[in-house]
């Protein structure tokens, strides 16, 4: 059952309920009332003739006794059948009981109906002579009060449907509504594959149902982005590893075409094909490393030094390229909590980069400093630069600098490369929560940088 049909049940029942109570109560504040005046008959009936002398005093003009029996009809019914008034009630001086024949047992308290519909409780008391006193009291003081409480209960009740009304439809508004919404914009996202950015209406964000649509609204929008962000990747991927498999192919068809004559040619074709099959299972590798990067817990951490670090890749570079001036500046306490192995791939990437776009022979300086309560770690070249309005997209997957713009001018050629050293060593730091960047002049060089703070440090190993 939905969530508003149980409401109005709830409300229907409420209702339902709060009406039968409150006839209840009218039905039993009339029933007492009855039993009250009954008692009252019984007293007045318990001797039939000194009531009679007290009424034909009052009906002769006697203050004290009329002042006794105002509201009460006295008759005398004889033999006969006849009925004979004695004393009337001030308020109804007409009222007759009508006896309904059955009335003969005296002392039993009866209703009957009196002239004009007028109920009345009677009583007869037997006198000498077959006859009998009928004393009756008019129940009209009853009704009255009954009618002055159902009206008052009536107004109740309408109180109760008119709060429950407003209960409801703040619930329909404030809750109900919302989650109807929500529910047609989930099953529009699901009908699109999850692709149709839906987003529902803003509803009050202090209510329940507000933060469900902005909690709905944030998760449309992350999964969209998440399911662009894939699109794209494939599309990036399938693009890089798409060159080299052309030039794979071409060979191949070259061959099969006899193109390849001389062995020299052959043995050329092959290198080729090797270099590019290289290149190709580079990529793969650093695709299958980002992936593995957006997955936090692949992190392996412990305590790691950065200023040890940038040693031991300096002391390697210079082994490997000993034209160059490499100088490592450290300063402070270096030591951060961190997946060892990642961080030395993203320096060593960066290394790279300083070195394969820096002139031969130029010199690169390595640094780690302790920066507040993290580490700053460093790679400085004096090579071609990155032109600023470059520098925003270098940490893009597969984006590399396009040679015109680099430094050296048209002529400079572009090193090899796909494009992904950034992007994995942006994948690495932040899957640590830290942060990186670069500080580039066109012409000049460039130094580019990783923070890790402590603190992200230790919510990853707690994690
Ligand atoms: N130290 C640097 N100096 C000048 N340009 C740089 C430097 N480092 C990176 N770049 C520019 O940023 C681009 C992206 O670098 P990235 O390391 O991601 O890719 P790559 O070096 O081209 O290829 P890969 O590292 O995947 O082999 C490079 O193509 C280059 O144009
Ligand atoms: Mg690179």
């Amino acid at each position: 059952m939905t969530l508003r049909r149980r409401l109005a049940a709830a409300i229907t029942t409420l209702l339902v309920v709060t009406a039968l109570a409150f006839a209840g109560v009218a039905l039993s504040q009339r029933a007492y009332l009855i039993v009250q005046l009954d008692e009252r008959l019984t007293t007045l009936s318990g001797d039939g003739r000194a009531l009679l002398a007290v009424a034909s005093r009052a009906d002769a003009g006697n203050d004290a006794a009329a002042g006794l029996l105002t509201d009460v009809y006295i008759g005398v019914l004889r033999a006969n059948g006849t009925l004979v008034t004695v004393l009337a009630p001030t308020a109804e001086p007409g009222l007759v009981p009508v006896l309904l024949g059955n009335e003969r047992d005296a002392g039993t308290v009866t209703r009957s109906v009196a002239g004009g519909g007028e109920r009345v409780r009677m009583i007869e008391a037997p006198l000498v002579g077959g006859r009998y006193a009928v004393v009756a009291l008019s129940m009209a003081t009853v009704e009255a009060a009954s009618r002055r409480l159902l009206f008052a209960l009536g107004l109740a009740w309408l109180a109760v449907a008119a709060a429950a009304g407003l209960v409801a439809y703040w619930v329909d508004r404030l809750g109900l509504r919302p989650i109807a919404r929500l529910t047609a914009a989930a099953e529009q996202v699901t009908a699109s594959g999850g692709r149709a950015p839906v987003q529902v209406q803003a509803a009050d964000p202090d209510t329940e149902a507000g933060r469900l649509g902005s909690a709905f609204n944030a998760m449309v929008v992350t999964t969209a982005a998440g399911q662009e962000e894939l699109r794209r990747f494939v599309a990036d991927a399938s693009h890089e590893l798409r060159t080299p498999l052309t030039t794979l192919r071409g060979y191949s068809s070259l061959y099969a075409a006899g193109g390849l004559a001389s062995e020299g040619q052959v043995a050329d074709a092959m290198g080729r094909i090797n270099a590019e099959a290289s290149r190709m299972a580079r990529i793969v590798d650093d695709l299958l490393d980002l992936t593995a990067l957006t997955d936090r817990t692949a992190l392996e951490v412990a305590r790691l030094d950065l200023g040890v670090v940038v040693e031991e890749l300096a002391a390697d570079l210079r082994v490997r390229d000993p034209d160059r001036t490499v100088t490592v500046e450290r300063s402070g306490a270096t030591t951060v909590l961190a997946d060892p192995d990642r961080i030395r791939q993203a320096l060593t990437a960066l290394v790279a980069n300083a070195v394969k776009y820096s002139p031969q022979g130029s010199p690169i300086v390595l640094g780690a400093a302790q920066l507040g309560s993290g580490v700053r770690a460093w790679v400085s070249d004096r090579g071609r630069g990155i032109a600023s309005e470059e520098l925003p997209r270098v940490f893009d997957r597969f984006y590399r600098v396009r040679s015109a713009s680099a430094g050296g001018g048209a002529a400079a050629s572009t090193p090899k490369g796909s494009g992904l050293g950034l992007a994995i060593v942006a994948a690495i730091v932040s899957a640590h929560r830290g942060r990186y960047g670069v500080d580039s002049v066109l012409g000049q060089g460039s130094t580019f940088w990783l923070e890790l703070s402590s603190s992200g440090a230790t919510e990853i190993a707690s994690t």
